[in-house]
């Protein structure tokens, strides 16, 4: 009897659907919606997703094509992050009018700014096309029909399962989007780089547009005369925050990940890729962060290039580390054995996992080629011209010697770490003919900083129309396929296969398609996990966490004086709650939704659909999910609304805004 239990609850512990992994396609949602009920969730699959009513999904937009953003009322006021907000707010910052570092709020509708080249996109309608591809019309054909259908239209024909299925999406694109408000990046970037991918979090990352139409409601080009665009639908606000344990579902544009790949690959990126480009990444920060905090100019300078190049340092480092205690190779090598032995006699899978792993065999060199580059001799800090007349003055000698250093390290790092086959020709002659990498770097250096006016460095037009046949070359090994992944044409076959037999052998498991930057459902709940022995990592933060973190002497943590304020005198008015016996206002919560980069500025739902806060990260040690999900680790980080109505109103006087949202009772 005992033993039986003990068998049926480690089966159970298998079956990935018990995991709250998956990023779901909206239009098959009705095959999920038992399980979304069974865990909270009171609506219909209708309510997600219907061409019949609007539905939630006409409250979501892609977000120029990087993040996602969710519509609050019926005036076409949409909420994202404010990272993804980050350039429409730069560009329109001056030194009288910074509203990076003060925050915008727009008093009325005629202070809302217009945005060149922002546009959002909502889903208008997604059907498989499968078999119509299969009947002869190509993707082109389909796509070019689609678009035909309405003003503003967009299509794609995107490709799930690697291939097993095609799909075609219809979107309605506007590109008349006005920044309606930011908070200052001292809330909205709160904690900065050191604060990014880490809990406990107190970023307020959001900021909000307005999309604007035609006035009969259709796309238009920015116009004075263009009106609010009326959305079909739109979030309605809950303010009864969440809490451990309850339902949550995420409702956003997931922009790639590899659930399926093999053991080889997970130990391509685990062990080669990124521990590689990790150290890589250190040593340009090394260098960036030394001068950042030698001077502030060059901390304003580098602020941009930091964050990126930190981003996915930092992101690569929980991904090695998870994909490593998960021994997520160990296990899909055992998977992809219990596969074979099913295989071992149907001939159409028999050679599948052998053919894959020999493929893999062929591309590795030829692909990690191909990251190293993109990390060293092809980052924009070596491809351009600094000679100081273009460059200006001020801080010049600081830039070039940071320059210097930056050739130094790359061009060694490259050196080092190219597989011979592949090295750049003209790069390998040089540093044969100079001696050193380090010879070769102080030479490029100098041919691209000089104190003349001449635009011109042929030595790095050399190199560059080098680097250009090596990585053609790459690619013609690789064949037509995405190199966005480890990737090859021959792969992408092969896994078409593999992906096929996969789901005829293993009918126990929930498949969903590789995120893509199509419109996907995440569920699962509110919840903390254990981060290290001894330490559990509570679901909520509460302002009082602000005040903690806040330092006027470090410029990521010196919070706006209005803000410090309000929390030292505990005056939140009517944002006050109850949490854990003290009045406070929440500010982030974790959950297990499975997200990854693309989902920032998702709307975070509860088990009615109301809005309960904004998806905008992930903790470092889930980053993995992107190829395995660790129910016990992974975890996304949500901004909760109610501290987003509390900036709004208390540090941007901007209370007039809610007047056009809906507040759910
Ligand atoms: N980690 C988040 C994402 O992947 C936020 C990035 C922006 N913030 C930053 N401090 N770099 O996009
Ligand atoms: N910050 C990410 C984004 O911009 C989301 C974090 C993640 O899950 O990767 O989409």
């Amino acid at each position: 009897m005992k033993r039986t239990l003990l068998t049926l609850l480690a089966a159970l512990a298998l079956l990935p659907a018990l995991a709250d992994e998956g990023m779901w396609l909206p239009s098959l949602i009705s095959e999920r919606i038992d399980d979304m009920r069974a865990k909270g969730f009171r609506l219909t699959a209708e309510d997600i997703y219907s061409i019949n009513k609007a539905s939630m999904k006409d409250a979501v937009v892609l977000f120029n094509g990087g993040c996602t953003g969710e519509l609050i009322s019926p005036e076409g006021l949409l909420l994202t992050n404010h990272h993804c907000g980050y350039d429409a707010i730069q560009k329109h910052s001056t030194v009288e009018h910074d509203y990076l570092t003060n925050g915008f709020w727009a008093m009325s509708r005629a202070e809302e700014l217009p945005n060149e080249k922002l546009w959002v996109r909502f889903l208008v309608r997604m059907e498989e096309v499968t078999d119509r591809i299969a009947a002869g019309e190509t993707a082109a054909q389909i796509v070019e029909k689609a678009k035909a259908e309405g003003t503003g239209y967009k299509a794609s024909v995107e490709q799930m399962y690697y291939g097993n299925q095609q799909f075609l999406f219809v979107y309605e694109q506007f590109d008349d989007v006005r920044l309606v408000a930011a908070p200052p990046s001292s809330i909205g970037k709160f904690g900065g780089d050191t604060d990014n991918w880490m809990w406990p979090r107190h970023t307020g990352d959001f900021s909000m547009f307005r999309v604007y139409a035609s006035k009969d409601n259709r796309p238009a080009a920015y116009s004075p005369q263009n009106v609010p665009y009326r959305p079909k639908k739109h979030f309605s606000i809950s303010t009864k925050g969440v809490k451990e344990g309850d339902f949550t579902m995420i409702y956003g544009f997931p922009g790639n990940t590899q659930e399926y790949i093999l053991s080889d690959a997970v130990a391509y990126i685990a062990e080669r890729s990124d521990p590689a480009k990790i150290a890589i990444r250190t040593g340009r920060l090394d260098i960036i962060t030394k001068a950042q905090e030698s001077d502030p100019a060059l901390r304003i300078h580098y602020a941009a290039k930091h964050a990126s190049i930190a981003n996915a340092w930092k992101k690569w480092q929980g991904e090695a580390l998870g994909l490593t205690r998960l021994n997520t190779v160990a296990s899909k090598q055992e998977y992809e054995q219990a596969f074979q032995a099913w295989a071992q006699d149907k001939p159409e899978y028999r050679d599948v996992l052998k053919e894959l792993k020999a493929e893999y065999a062929r591309i590795f060199d030829a692909y990690f080629a191909l990251e190293l580059m993109s990390e060293t001799i092809r980052t924009g800090e070596l491809n351009r011209i600094y000679n100081r007349p273009s460059f200006g003055d001020e801080i010049y000698p600081q830039v070039k010697a940071l320059n210097r250093d930056l050739f130094r390290v790359l061009y060694r790092e490259y050196y080092d770490n190219c597989p011979q086959e592949y090295m750049v020709p003209l790069f390998a002659a040089e540093v044969e003919r100079l001696g050193s990498p380090e010879a070769y770097a102080e030479l490029m250096f100098e041919a691209t900083h000089k104190e003349d006016e001449s635009t011109e460095a042929p030595e790095l037009e050399a190199l560059r129309a080098d680097i250009r046949t090596t990585v053609t070359r790459i690619f013609e090994e690789l064949g037509k396929c995405s190199t966005r992944n480890l990737n090859s044409e021959r792969l992408n076959e092969l896994y078409t296969t593999y992906i096929k037999g996969l789901r005829e052998w293993d009918t126990e498991r929930a498949f969903y398609p590789d995120a893509n930057l199509t419109l996907r459902v995440a569920y699962g709940k509110v919840g903390g996990y254990q981060y290290a022995d001894g330490v559990y990592h509570k679901p909520y933060t509460t302002v009082e966490g602000i005040l903690e973190k806040d330092n006027p002497e470090i410029y990521d943590y010196n919070i706006p004086q209005r803000l410090r304020d309000i929390i030292a005198a505990k005056d939140y008015g009517r944002w006050g709650v109850e949490i854990d016996g003290r009045t406070t206002v929440p500010v982030c919560f974790l959950a297990d939704n499975h997200t990854t980069g693309g989902n920032s500025g998702s709307p975070v739902v509860n088990a009615d659909g109301e809005l309960v806060g904004i998806n905008f990260d992930r903790t470092w040690l889930s980053t993995m999910s992107d190829i395995a999900f660790d129910p016990a680790f992974c975890r996304n980080i949500a901004l909760d609304i109610r501290y987003v109505l509390f900036v709004i109103d208390r540090i941007g006087d901007a209370s007039y805004l809610f007047e056009e949202m809906d507040f759910a009772e």
